[in-house]
């Protein structure tokens, strides 16, 4: 039995088409400035045709397995945290485990907001601390674009698409999720919604007519809560883990607002170089925005082996959630961005043959890795 899990792979994946401040502007009554000033968000990305939360997901996943240079077939379980599925049911981790030919993996999704990756690294590392599970594939992915209402300036400036994956794996060694934590408070359901679209309101066309199938959030009392839980649960989680505040190299917020993480940042007496912001560039992608935002981290050297981080988030549900990690994993190692570009002009192809290159592509990245590997032993 390991009695740690640590992260040994990560990947994103985001979709090309950029969509800046200027260019909501056009179509619904926002400024540049309102939402710079008042969110931190200045672009995000929105999925075209061909992407969907699960075709992210899988690249992201591709990319993670590969760095842990691990076969799919070695991953026993798969959890996908997203408030963007592909269908109510299969589940999107299902069609995910297919994609990449996990075939001795258990799949699920997993609904917890924008918490939910953390609820899904939560879940992951008790599994395979427990010994029920060796090698777990979390994910989160969201393809938000499709499920605001682009007329709300209250909600659509907010909001774009992406994913990003992690692969644990048990181990001996100390370190890994030092700790972590998970809570909810559904009294604050109502305050970020879909109304429509499951059981209790069924898609009807007069739902459909009131756009009960769109995002509806009560922005101030959100903003309220998440400033409240983002200081307490950093507390809770590092006291949880033995360590004190000063202890923490690098902290990795849900990318919501930035004026929610200048909050925490001055309620936790730290400085805002140690938080990890991409905002900017993403907006908020929910159940994605913090392995994005931890991938991002590693590739700019912000988190460096024996480093301790903080990912804290809260979000619908109400939920929130924190961990720390102590990063331990060799880095990742660097693809010539024409190679990247190339596996995205593949998703344009017949399923069938995207699928196909994909298997032969993963086949000769974890050979690839594996040797690599090796030879660094
Ligand atoms: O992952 C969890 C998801 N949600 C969140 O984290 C959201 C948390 N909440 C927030 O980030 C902020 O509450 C918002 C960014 C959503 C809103 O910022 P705010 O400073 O709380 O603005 P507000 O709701 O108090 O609105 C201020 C004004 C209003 O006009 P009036 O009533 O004062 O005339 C809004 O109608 O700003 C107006 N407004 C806008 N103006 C230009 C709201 N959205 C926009 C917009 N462009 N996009």
């Amino acid at each position: 039995m390991a009695h740690y899990a640590h992260i040994i792979g990560w990947g994103m994946a985001v979709p090309h088409r950029v969509v800046t401040n200027h260019e909501l502007a056009q179509f619904v009554e926002t400024s540049d400035e309102w939402i710079v000033t008042r969110t931190g968000i200045r672009e995000r990305r929105i999925a075209g045709p061909y992407e969907s939360t699960a075709t992210l997901s899988i690249a992201a996943s591709e990319e993670a397995l590969a760095v842990a240079g691990i076969s799919p077939r070695d991953v026993d379980l798969i959890l996908v945290a997203t408030v963007t599925p592909e269908h109510l049911f299969p589940s999107t981790a299902c069609l995910v485990q297919d994609a990449l030919g996990a075939t001795k993996a258990g799949a699920f999704d997993l609904l917890a907001g924008c918490s939910g990756f953390i609820y899904a690294l939560h879940i992951a590392a008790a599994a395979i601390r427990s010994g029920m599970h060796q090698v777990a594939l979390v994910i989160g992915a969201e393809t938000l674009s499709r499920i605001v209402n682009w007329r709300d300036r209250n909600t659509c400036v907010l909001f774009g698409d992406g994913a990003g994956a992690v692969v644990l794996k048990g181990s001996d060694m100390p370190g890994g999720i030092l700790a972590s934590m998970i809570r909810a408070d559904g009294s604050g359901a109502e305050l970020l919604i879909i109304p429509a679209g499951g059981s209790r309101f069924p898609i009807s066309e007069s739902a459909v007519r009131d756009g009960c199938h769109f995002i509806r959030m009560n922005g101030r009392e959100v903003f309220r809560f998440a400033t409240r839980v983002m200081e307490k649960a950093t507390r809770e989680v590092v006291a949880q883990a033995g360590l004190r505040l000063e202890d923490v190299d690098l902290i990795i917020p849900h990318q919501a607002n930035i004026r929610i993480i200048e909050t925490a940042a001055k309620g936790l007496g730290l400085p805002m170089d140690r938080f990890f912001v991409n905002i900017d560039r993403y907006g908020n992608t929910s159940a994605a925005s913090i392995p994005i935002a931890l991938c991002e981290a590693v590739q700019q050297r912000r988190l460096n082996p024996g480093d301790r981080a903080v990912m804290v988030a809260f979000g619908a549900g109400l939920t929130w959630a924190a961990a720390v990690v102590q990063w331990g994993a060799p880095q990742a190692r660097l693809r010539p961005p024409w190679l990247e570009r190339l596996k995205r002009i593949t998703l344009y192809l017949p399923a069938q043959l995207h699928s196909r290159l994909m298997r032969f592509w993963r086949h000769l990245d974890a050979r690839l890795s594996r040797i690599l590997r090796q030879q660094g032993e």
